[in-house]
Order: C-alpha cells, then sequence, then structure tokens
C-alpha cells in the first residue's frame, strides 16, 4: 500500500514517518522535495500546478499543504485549488484510494464566544481565510465518498515554540479577561492523521484534532514562566484571540480509539521544554 502526502511539510513528515514505521510505502509532494527523511520518497511537486503522476496503488491520500502567505488569495491557492487539483489528478489517474483526509483548523469555527465547538457546530468561518479552508473542505466531502476532515486546533511542538518564545523574550502577555486557548502537540496530531487513514469502515466525515484540556491563555503563559524558572508575565490589553474564543471538544475522535500521547498542555509543554518528542502510534 502507497500513501500519497500531497504538502508534505512539518506535520505531513511526521505523519509520513509513522505510515513508513507501519511498513508502508510513503510518497511526499512538495516543491522542495529535498528536505524530505530517506523513509519518505519526494516527488517534486507544486499543487497548484499539473500533478505528477500517482501511483496505482494509492490507498490513503493525506492532504496537508499550507499557505504561504495569510490572504484570502494565498489561501484559495492552497487549500481550494491544491485539494481540487490533487482529486483532478486521482481522477486523470484512476486512483480510488480508500480515505483522501484533508488536514483543516478549527480556525473554521471563528469565534464561538468561548463556548464548545464539535463536529455537530456550524463551521462560521469568521475570517476570509478560514472560509477558503471551509470551502476546501465542502469541496473534498461533496466530491469524494472517501474523503475525511480533520479540524486541528493550534499545533505545538518540536520547532514550534511561539508561545515558549513570547514567555523567554519577556514579550509575553496574559489576556486581562480570561481567552480560551485550544492546541494539539504535532505529534498527536500525525497520530492522529495515521489512526484516522487506518481505521477499518465507515467514519465519520469530521473529525476535531485537540487536546483534552481547552485552557485559559493566561494560565499556559504562567506554567511556562513556571517551568522556565521565569518571571510571571504581567497582565494586559492584547490583540484579539488567535484562534477565537472557544473550547474545542475531541470526543468523537477519541472514541474511536486514539489516546493522546500529551492529553494536556502540560505534558506537551513539558516534553517540548526537555527537547523531546515522544513517538507513538
Ligand atoms: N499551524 C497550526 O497551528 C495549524 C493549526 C491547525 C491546522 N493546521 C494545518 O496543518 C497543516 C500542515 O501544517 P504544517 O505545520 O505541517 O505546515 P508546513 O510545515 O508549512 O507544511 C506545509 C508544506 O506544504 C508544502 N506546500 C506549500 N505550498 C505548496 C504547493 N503549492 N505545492 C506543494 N506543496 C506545497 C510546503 O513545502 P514546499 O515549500 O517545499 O512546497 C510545506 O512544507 C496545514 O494545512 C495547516 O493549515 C495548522
Amino acid at each position: 500500500m502507497t500513501v500519497l502526502i500531497a504538502g508534505c511539510g512539518d506535520l505531513g513528515t511526521e505523519a509520513g514517518l509513522r505510515f513508513a514505521a507501519a511498513g508502508h510505502r510513503v510518497v511526499g509532494w512538495r516543491r522542495s522535495p529535498g528536505r524530505l527523511p530517506h523513509q519518505i520518497e519526494g516527488v517534486e511537486a507544486d499543487l497548484t500546478g499539473s500533478l505528477p503522476t500517482i501511483p496505482q496503488d494509492t490507498t490513503v491520500v493525506v492532504i496537508a499543504t499550507a499557505a504561504g502567505e495569510r490572504t484570502e488569495a494565498a489561501y484559495r491557492a492552497a487549500y481550494v485549488d491544491g485539494t481540487a487539483n490533487v482529486l483532478d489528478a486521482l481522477e486523470r489517474d484512476g486512483g480510488e484510494p480508500v480515505r483522501i483526509l484533508f488536514v483543516s483548523s478549527t480556525a473554521v469555527y471563528g469565534d464561538a464566544g468561548g463556548g464548545s465547538v464539535s463536529e455537530d457546530t456550524p463551521a462560521e468561518p469568521a475570517s476570509p481565510t478560514g472560509r477558503m479552508v471551509r470551502e476546501a473542505e465542502q469541496l473534498l466531502l461533496a466530491r469524494s465518498p472517501a474523503g475525511l476532515v480533520l479540524r486541528l486546533s493550534g499545533i505545538y511542538g518540536p520547532g514550534r515554540t511561539r508561545l515558549i518564545d513570547q514567555v523567554t523574550s519577556g514579550t509575553a502577555v496574559r489576556p486581562a479577561e480570561p481567552q480560551w486557548s485550544n492546541r494539539i502537540h504535532r505529534d498527536d496530531a500525525a497520530a492522529a492523521i495515521v489512526h484516522l487513514a487506518s481505521l477499518d469502515g465507515p467514519v465519520a466525515p469530521i473529525y476535531l484534532g485537540s487536546d483534552l484540556l481547552p485552557v485559559d491563555l493566561g494560565e499556559v503563559l504562567l506554567f511556562l514562566a513556571q517551568e522556565l524558572g521565569l518571571p510571571e508575565p504581567p497582565m494586559g490589553r492584547t490583540s484579539t484571540t488567535r484562534g477565537g474564543d472557544k473550547r474545542c471538544d475531541s470526543t468523537l475522535l477519541r472514541s474511536t480509539g486514539f489516546d493522546f500521547a500529551f492529553p494536556t498542555y502540560r505534558e506537551g509543554y513539558r516534553s517540548v521544554l526537555a527537547g523531546r518528542s515522544v513517538r507513538h502510534g
């Protein structure tokens, strides 16, 4: 069985390594394939252009591309056009994968006023970029019965240390008003991709991938300062919540038998701070 990862960056590579470790052939498409590890067969491909031939025995396709900038046009090209092109290439080459998993984002929910969001919550993106991601989801699910959407919350992990950097540089500010934040460790996100792609039988069209503990952003910043032995970040006015004020509920993902290696930000950030990355699944 071959797994094709279209847009094989940080997350796609981690998922690809796990598929390879499970004995699958893994092909990774990106514009700079030389950056991929040897376990993944790198193929130069631009998802917005004409695409290479898809191996006949491809049973899983993971679309994990990202936009180069936060503009509507860049998001349309990366997500909507990229996804449509992959589906066109599958039709062209007669491929019939069992799963086509689109890595999406909980940004499709916009702001929920601090409420809980799950797969049943209507996705009404507040931003033009969020609308593009939602459009790509809808396009995939409308065009392919093999389509599956995994909506991830904020990814953190090795090399993805935005909050840690804010705390160490002394620029972190704890929001004066409580502000929900949601996250998933990069390794759990990769493990969830492999888990969902490998499930037997029918699956739901959409899953949320977010750890077990939505948490006030200020609490995370305080925790990081304590772990690093640094002064408490001050409270103050901050710009609007990066991910929208909401609490992501990933009960459906867990009901399929998925276990988080990093159930909360505490285990996850302790692992990042220790410079380790746990591999499972
Ligand atoms: N960051 C977050 O907190 C977050 C949260 C929720 C969801 N997500 C989603 O997670 C997904 C993957 O994120 P990531 O961190 O793995 O991103 P990433 O490391 O930037 O990987 C994306 C890869 O896509 C490739 N790519 C971009 N444009 C391409 C194109 N036109 N043709 C072919 N390949 C292209 C890039 O490689 P080349 O430059 O070599 O082409 C890049 O390595 C994205 O869909 C993102 O929306 C992220």
